[in-house]
């Protein structure tokens, strides 16, 4: 039964040019490639269309459209930058990244920590021991030093705690020296980061925050209440009943007993307006795990309010008229959860500023390229939400499964077709790439498609870094074996072309992880 079972399938799978047999045998079913159309057909692709190649594919035709909002990294004025933060900002990118080359129209939007209680403490410590010199030449510092100290005070002191509510209140009520102080605190800011930003290679087209929609959460508790969400309760507060039985056993808080906003209003404020401005058809926010309950009960706040955007469509099959596939859970509000970070730290000691952790990573970089080391292993290659220990030593290594392993990897086939580069090569004998190790590495390429798909499906960068990880190894063994220089004219060409192939690859996917691939090293 299972061996015919498995003969008729094996003669009902279509044989193409690549596919040159199918045969079933003892519990598994063999294919058999024609290695030589295999070679042709692929390189062919790449080299008409490099940066096609992929994400063009039939397989991802489906996610092609449409517009994304993500929203990403996310810090708070005056807090702490922290690897959380670092995190959600390199695993934003790539997701915006991801989307953009399948063909999606993406905005990617930074929400800052911008308002709150904490901007009446920051304001009347301001007042109280700020410097305008200082706030201009070192601003992150400076506003995290007044911030540290006022809450300190605070703590002891009766008096700064009735400044900062009545900070918070001028704020609040849009007093114009308040605000004014307040803008500048954005403003300083938000030009630091911008420059931060630019060293990494991100970039966003809004610079949202809290405060945009803390004006808009009076709509919202409105609406909330004709539909009759919003319950008072003994305390004063408003709620949101989110039990299913209606028995308050879940339920989250909207307003506080003296009429003010929290974060889960504005956010509730911020998902209406972004849907309204920009229309997209799917948003995401990238934070670390801690949040998970934040974002599931802003979901459902808003299907509760009737907007079937944010709601979960889990229709697991489809059917067309030949096939039954299953599709995905698919929803339009995700949130993309990652473990934390522990134990961050640079020389100056606990990470606050994301500055220094670069600096770090620059000096230690220079220094592990005058020693260099090996060992492997490192962030992204498992799922998202595991913790992770970091450490520089592993962050940085060139011969682990590292991004900067990549990075080399990328620079050396460089190096390999610049010095070829007089020979002019081409693709159309691709005959002596019929070998076990060209093979490897062509039908690896193969997989780029599949494994960008992998990683849209659960927006999961670990797929297309273990797939670029691949990549890297089996260059590093063909680099050996497939000889370029000293072999005969044909084979030598033939193998200008795989690498070429393969760089372009390399290098597109690279991008999309946000690392920029660099030529020389
Ligand atoms: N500023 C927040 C934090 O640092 C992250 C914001 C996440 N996004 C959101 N829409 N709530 O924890």
């Amino acid at each position: 039964m299972a061996c015919f079972f498995r003969r008729s399938v094996a003669l009902q799978i279509k044989r193409d040019a690549v596919v040159e047999e199918v045969v079933a045998g003892r519990g598994v079913i063999h294919f058999r490639l024609n290695k030589l159309i295999l070679a042709q057909k692929l390189l062919e692709q790449l080299h008409s269309e490099p940066d096609g190649f992929g994400v063009k594919s039939d397989l991802l035709r489906h996610l092609q459209g449409g517009r994304t909002l993500v929203e990403f990294s996310s810090p708070n004025i005056a807090k702490k930058f922290h690897a959380g933060h670092l995190r959600s900002t390199i695993i934003g990118n790539f997701i915006a990244n991801l989307k953009k080359s399948l063909g999606k129209d993406v905005i990617r939007v930074n929400y800052l920590g911008d308002w709150g209680m904490q901007f009446g403490l920051l304001g009347a410590g301001f007042e109280r021991f700020g410097s305008q010199e200082k706030l201009k030449t070192r601003p992150l510092e400076h506003l995290f030093e007044v911030y540290v100290q006022v809450n300190r005070e605070a703590e002891s002191d009766e008096s700064v705690r009735s400044a900062a509510a009545e900070f918070y209140r001028r704020l609040v009520q849009r007093e114009d020296q308040a605000l004014e102080l307040w803008r500048q605190f954005r403003e300083i800011t938000v030009d630091e980061y911008k420059r931060i930003y630019q060293r990494l290679g991100v970039d966003f087209d809004h610079f949202s925050g809290e405060s945009f929609h803390d004006g808009q959460t009076q709509n919202v508790l409105e609406e909330l209440k004709t539909k009759r969400l919003l319950k008072t309760t003994e305390k004063g507060t408003g709620v949101v009943d989110l039990s299913a039985t209606g028995d308050m056993s879940s339920y989250a808080t909207l307003v506080r007993s003296d009429g003010t906003s929290l974060y889960i209003t504005r956010d509730v404020a911020a998902a209406l307006d972004r849907k309204q401005r920009f229309g997209f058809d799917e948003m995401i926010y990238v934070t670390d795990k801690s949040q998970t309950v934040h974002f599931q009960q802003l979901f459902h706040i808003l299907s509760f309010m009737g907007h079937q955007w944010a709601e979960r469509y889990s229709h697991t099959h489809t059917h067309t008229h030949t096939h039954t596939h299953s599709v995905p859970t698919y929803q339009m509000c995700h949130h993309v959860a990652f473990g934390l970070v522990q134990g961050m730290s640079t020389r100056r000691g606990e990470v606050v500023f994301l500055e220094d952790v670069l600096e770090e990573a620059r000096s230690r970089m220079i220094n592990n390229m005058r020693q260099s080391r090996s060992e492997r292993r490192s962030d992204f290659k498992g799922p998202l939400i595991s913790d992770y220990k970091f450490d520089w030593d592993k962050v940085l290594q060139s011969q682990g499964d590292t991004g900067v392993f990549l990075q080399y990897t990328h620079a050396r086939l460089c190096s390999l077709l610049r010095r070829h580069a007089s020979e002019s090569y081409s693709c159309r004998d691709v005959s002596p790439l019929t070998d076990s190790r060209s093979v490897s590495v062509l039908q690896h390429l193969l997989r780029y498609d599949e494994v960008l798909l992998q990683s849209a499906n659960d927006l999961q960068p670990r797929h297309l870094v273990n797939f670029l990880m691949t990549l890297s190894h089996l260059v590093a063994s063909a680099h050996r074996e497939l000889p370029v220089k000293g072999s005969p004219a044909a084979a030598a060409q033939a193998r200008l072309c795989l690498f070429s192939a393969v760089r372009s690859v390399l290098a597109n996917g690279m991008r999309i992880l946000g690392i920029t691939p660099v030529d020389k090293m």
